[in-house]
């Protein structure tokens, strides 16, 4: 993991002091060995279940895994079942378990997003269609419980299976506020987000803590870590939507203003720059109608604003600096929890892998 200057600044700012760099250094040349061997040891269990995937399905799994990703949960899972003080290798079942959910919500989520490009691939509804990546995605799920079956822990199967209806519910409600453009606030978003992605980020710490032999209390420090970060994580992905590299991103720019997905960057510049509201309306609507689902013929004669100038005005309200401080505050809302968390080189690896997700959005 590279650490720029940026982010020492801000730990700077977090933690009120921070390491030489030289032993910042050392310290981060362990971690990133330890992380090595700990993804091979990942790869190595997730593809054992991917393997047990029958017919194209198999593929289309294998093919978005191999794809890469930043594997952000199950590192999570790995570096906190070090932080509460066991190994690390005590969290992989739950480590792969996280990034098998994971990889059932992308093949999921690009249906019901009609997203075209992931991990810089075409998405798997693209290349296999519908049918095939739903059922992959459901296979996704199943084996992830599996995984946790096996592990035996019953604590940890309950909270799985909360996780997945918290999923569930995160992404249906979205969807049903989509098209329908109501513009009502911050709450809604965080309502979503705290289900379709904080859900599962605080189950891979948490779980991976638990796994390891951590104490409740150690356990629920992490659980809030992990929390807090999904949150500010889902922002720093929303604003990226807007204003990401794609080559970096690994999936179109403007896909949630053209969805009817309303994010924290677009609840923000609709209060920054009211004018925009008529228009991110008539865009979401004829989106709407043209897909089919909506009939009505008082948007037919407006003029169709481009989403491209949409995403423009977005990007120069000034909402996507005020969603950034906002993921800066969440995110340092996670790194005051390990507070809590006895020092170690796994507790600093976490509060360095939290505050470089904003480097993301610099
Ligand atoms: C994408 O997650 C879905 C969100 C919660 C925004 P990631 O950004 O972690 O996706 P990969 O695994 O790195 O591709
Ligand atoms: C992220 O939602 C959460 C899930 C995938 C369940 P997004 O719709 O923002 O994710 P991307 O941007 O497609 O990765
Ligand atoms: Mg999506
Ligand atoms: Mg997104």
């Amino acid at each position: 993991m590279q650490l720029s200057a940026s982010t020492l600044s801000r730990m700077h700012a977090i933690l009120g002091r921070v390491d030489e760099d030289s032993v910042l250094a050392k310290r981060m040349a362990e971690l990133q060995a330890l992380e090595s061997e700990l993804r091979d040891a990942l790869d190595g269990d997730v593809h054992a279940w991917v393997n047990t995937i029958p017919g194209t399905a198999q593929e289309a799994v294998r093919n978005l895994y191999d794809a890469g990703g930043k594997r952000l949960r199950p590192v999570l899972s790995l570096l906190c079942g070090g932080a509460a003080g066991g190994q690390p290798r005590a969290a992989l079942p739950v480590a792969a378990a996280v990034e098998l959910l994971h990889t059932g919500t992308l093949l999921h989520d690009d249906i019901v997003d009609e997203g075209d490009i992931r991990r810089g691939r075409p998405t798997a509804r693209r290349v296999w269609g519908n049918a095939l990546a739903v059922l992959a995605g459901d296979f996704c799920y199943f084996a992830a419980l599996d995984a946790l079956l096996d592990h035996g822990d019953h604590e940890i199967l309950k909270r799985a299976m909360a996780v997945a209806r918290a999923l569930s519910e995160g992404e249906l409600i979205q969807l049903q506020r989509r098209g329908s453009v109501s513009f009502d606030g911050e709450q809604a978003y965080f309502d979503i987000i705290d289900r379709k992605t904080a859900s599962l980020m605080a189950f891979a710490t948490w779980g991976g803590s638990r796994c390891a032999g951590g104490d409740d209390a150690t356990n629920a420090a992490l659980d809030t870590f992990g929390r807090q970060l999904g949150l500010a994580f889902q922002v720093v992905d929303d604003i990226l939507d807007f204003a990401g590299d794609p080559a970096v991103f690994g999936k179109a720019l403007g896909q949630d203003v053209v969805e009817g997905t309303v994010t924290l960057p677009l609840t923000y510049a609709l209060e920054l720059e009211p004018s925009l509201q008529s228009d991110v309306r008539v865009l979401i609507e004829t989106f709407h109608r043209d897909r089919g689902g909506d009939q009505r013929d008082d948007i037919r004669n407006e003029e169709v604003p481009d989403a491209s100038d949409i995403v423009e005005r977005v990007r120069n309200s000034g909402a996507l600096e005020r969603s950034r401080e906002t993921a800066a505050q969440l995110t340092s809302e996670a790194i005051e929890a390990l507070q809590s968390v006895p020092e170690s080189p796994y507790r600093r690896g976490l509060t360095l892998l939290g505050a470089s997700l904003l480097d993301r959005v610099s």
